[in-house]
C-alpha cells in the first residue's frame, strides 16, 4: 500500500521548485501534487552555494535562497507548500522506479504511484576516486553540490584560515573559478590544478580566458596548467596534507575543492527510458520519447534544441527553471503548447566581475572592447552568422542586447567591422 498522486516530481532542487510554482501559477488541485527529495530543506536556488554562501561577510545561507528569488519571485518555504496542498517529501531517496507500473519506491519502502511523473534528479559530482585518486574521502577534501557540502566547505574554510593554510582546486571549470574566488574572499592562498591549458575550457577561448586568469593572478591566484593531480599524501589522522601532481611536483595543502565536473543522476531509468548524451531523451514538451507519462528537466533532460536542430543536455539553472516550467505547461494543457525553444544562456560572478553568454561558441572568435577596463566582449561567427556572444561587465540593456543578436543570428559580412562595432553591432539589432 501506498500513496497515489496526479503528478510526482522525483527531485527537490531548482527545477523543482520552479516546477511546484508553474504548477500553482496553473491552479493545480490541492493533493494532486507530490515532490519527493533526497535533501532535507525545500528546493532552493543552487547557484548561491557558490557565491553568496561563501562569503566571509554577509553570507546568504538558508532559508534566504529558497526559489524563486533567484527569477525575482517569491521566496517558498515548506509552509508554501503546504498552504498550496503540495506533498513535500523531504529527506527521503527513491531508491527505485518502475515507469511501466508508475511507481517509485522509497528508501523507506514506500510505493508511490503517479499519473504523471517529472524527473528532476539533477546531477551528482563526479568524484576523484572515479579517476583512481585514494584519500579522496578525508574531511578536508571538499565537493560543491548541496547545501550540507556547502556548510562543510565554510567548516573547512575556517579551519584552514585558523592555521594560515593554503588551499588547492582541482579544475578549471565553474566550480574550479568560482571556488578559487571564495577561497581569496576567504583569506585563503589559493593554487588551481586543471589539465586544459586554460580556464573554462568549454567556453572560453584562450584569449578570454587569458583576462581572467590575470585578473586572479593579480589577486595571488597561483595557476598549474595542463597537470593533473595523482594522488594525495596524508598525515596520521587522516588529514590531506599533499597534493602529488602527475609530474611528480608536490604542494602542500590545508584544504582541497574539487570541481570535475558531473555525472546526471538518470541511473533509476537506465533501461526504462531513451536515454542520450548522457541524458533522458525528452521531445519538445519536454516529455520522455519513450514513455508518454515521463517528463524530464534540468540537468537530467536531453532536449531538443529548436533553434539548432540537434539535442543537447544543459547544465545551468536557467534552462532548469524554463524547462521546468514548461513541462508543466505542458501536463496542464494535454500537451496544447508549443515545443521548447530555448535560448542558452550562462553566467558567472567571481569577485567583482561578471559575464553573460548567449547562443553557442562555434566557429570564429571575434574579440571587441577593453581588456584592461574590465569591459570586453566577443562574438562567435560561424558560416557568416552571428551565433555566440559574450560580455563581461555589461549593463541589463547590453546584455538584453547579446541575448537580441544571439537569438536573431544576423548575418556577418565583415568580422572587422564588427571586432570595431563590438557592442554597437548589437545594440543596433
Ligand atoms: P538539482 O541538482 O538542482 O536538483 C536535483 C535534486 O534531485 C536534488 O535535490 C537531489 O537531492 C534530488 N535527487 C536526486 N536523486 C534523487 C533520488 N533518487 N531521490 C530523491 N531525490 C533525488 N548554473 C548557472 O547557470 N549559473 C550559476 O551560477 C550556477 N552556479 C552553480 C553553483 C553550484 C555550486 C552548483 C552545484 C551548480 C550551479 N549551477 C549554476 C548549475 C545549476 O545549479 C543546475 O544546472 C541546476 O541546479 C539544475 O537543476 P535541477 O533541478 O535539474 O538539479
Ligand atoms: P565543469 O564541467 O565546468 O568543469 C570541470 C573541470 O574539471 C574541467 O574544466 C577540467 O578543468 C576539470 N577536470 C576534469 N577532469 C579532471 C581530472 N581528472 N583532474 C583534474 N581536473 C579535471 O564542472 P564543474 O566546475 O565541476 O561544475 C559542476 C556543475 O556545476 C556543472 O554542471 C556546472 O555547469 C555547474 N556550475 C555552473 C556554474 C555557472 O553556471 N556559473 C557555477 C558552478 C557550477
Amino acid at each position: 500500500m501506498g500513496r497515489a498522486f496526479k503528478v510526482v516530481v522525483l527531485g527537490g532542487g531548482t527545477a523543482a521548485g520552479y516546477a511546484a510554482s508553474e504548477f500553482v501559477k496553473l491552479g493545480i488541485h490541492h493533493g494532486d501534487l507530490c515532490i519527493i527529495s533526497e535533501e532535507s530543506v525545500a528546493p532552493y536556488e543552487r547557484p548561491a552555494l557558490s557565491k553568496g554562501y561563501l562569503l566571509i561577510e554577509g553570507a546568504a545561507w538558508l532559508p534566504a535562497f529558497h526559489t524563486c528569488v533567484g527569477t525575482g519571485e517569491e521566496r517558498h518555504m515548506t509552509k508554501w507548500y503546504k498552504d498550496n496542498g503540495i506533498e513535500l517529501v523531504l529527506g527521503t531517496r527513491v531508491k527505485a522506479a518502475d515507469v511501466r507500473a508508475r511507481t517509485l519506491l522509497t528508501a523507506a519502502g514506500e510505493t508511490i504511484s503517479y499519473k504523471f511523473l517529472v524527473i528532476a534528479t539533477g546531477a551528482r559530482v563526479l568524484k576523484l576516486e572515479e579517476f583512481g585518486v585514494t584519500g579522496a574521502d578525508a574531511h578536508n577534501v571538499c565537493y560543491l553540490r548541496d547545501v550540507q557540502d556547502a556548510a562543510h566547505l565554510v567548516d573547512q574554510m575556517a579551519a584552514c584560515r585558523k592555521v594560515e593554510g593554503k588551499a588547492v582546486v582541482i579544475g578549471g571549470g565553474y566550480i574550479g573559478m568560482e571556488c578559487a574566488a571564495a577561497l581569496h574572499g576567504n583569506h585563503i592562498p589559493v593554487t588551481m590544478v586543471f589539465p586544459e591549458h586554460h580556464c573554462m575550457a568549454r567556453l572560453f577561448t584562450p584569449e578570454i580566458a587569458a583576462f581572467y586568469e590575470t585578473y586572479y593572478g593579480k589577486k595571488g591566484v597561483n595557476f598549474i596548467k595542463g597537470n593533473v593531480m595523482a594522488s594525495f599524501e596524508q598525515d596520521e589522522f587522516g588529514k590531506v596534507t599533499t597534493v602529488v601532481l602527475k609530474d611528480g611536483r608536490k604542494i602542500a595543502v590545508d584544504l582541497v575543492v574539487v570541481g570535475i565536473g558531473i555525472h546526471p543522476n538518470v541511473d533509476l531509468f537506465e533501461g526504462q527510458l531513451a536515454m542520450e548524451k548522457g541524458g533522458i531523451r525528452v521531445d519538445g514538451k519536454m516529455r520522455s520519447v519513450s514513455n508518454h507519462s515521463v517528463y524530464a528537466v534540468g540537468d537530467v533532460a536531453a532536449f531538443p534544441l529548436k533553434m539548432y536542430g540537434d539535442v543537447r543536455r544543459l547544465e545551468h539553472v536557467d534552462h532548469a527553471r524554463k524547462s521546468a516550467a514548461h513541462a508543466v505547461q505542458a501536463i496542464m494543457s494535454s500537451n496544447k503548447v508549443g515545443d521548447y525553444d530555448y535560448l542558452p544562456y550562462f553566467y558567472s560572478r567571481v569577485f567583482t566581475l561578471s559575464w553573460q553568454f548567449y547562443g553557442e561558441n562555434v566557429g570564429e572568435c571575434i574579440l571587441f572592447g577593453d581588456h584592461s577596463a574590465s569591459k570586453f566582449g566577443a562574438f562567435w561567427v560561424h558560416k557568416g552568422q552571428l551565433v555566440g556572444a559574450f560580455l563581461e561587465g555589461g549593463s541589463k540593456a547590453e546584455y538584453a542586447a547579446l541575448a537580441r543578436a544571439a537569438r536573431q543570428r544576423p548575418t556577418v559580412d565583415d568580422t572587422r567591422l564588427l571586432a570595431m562595432e563590438g557592442m554597437g553591432f548589437a545594440m543596433a539589432l
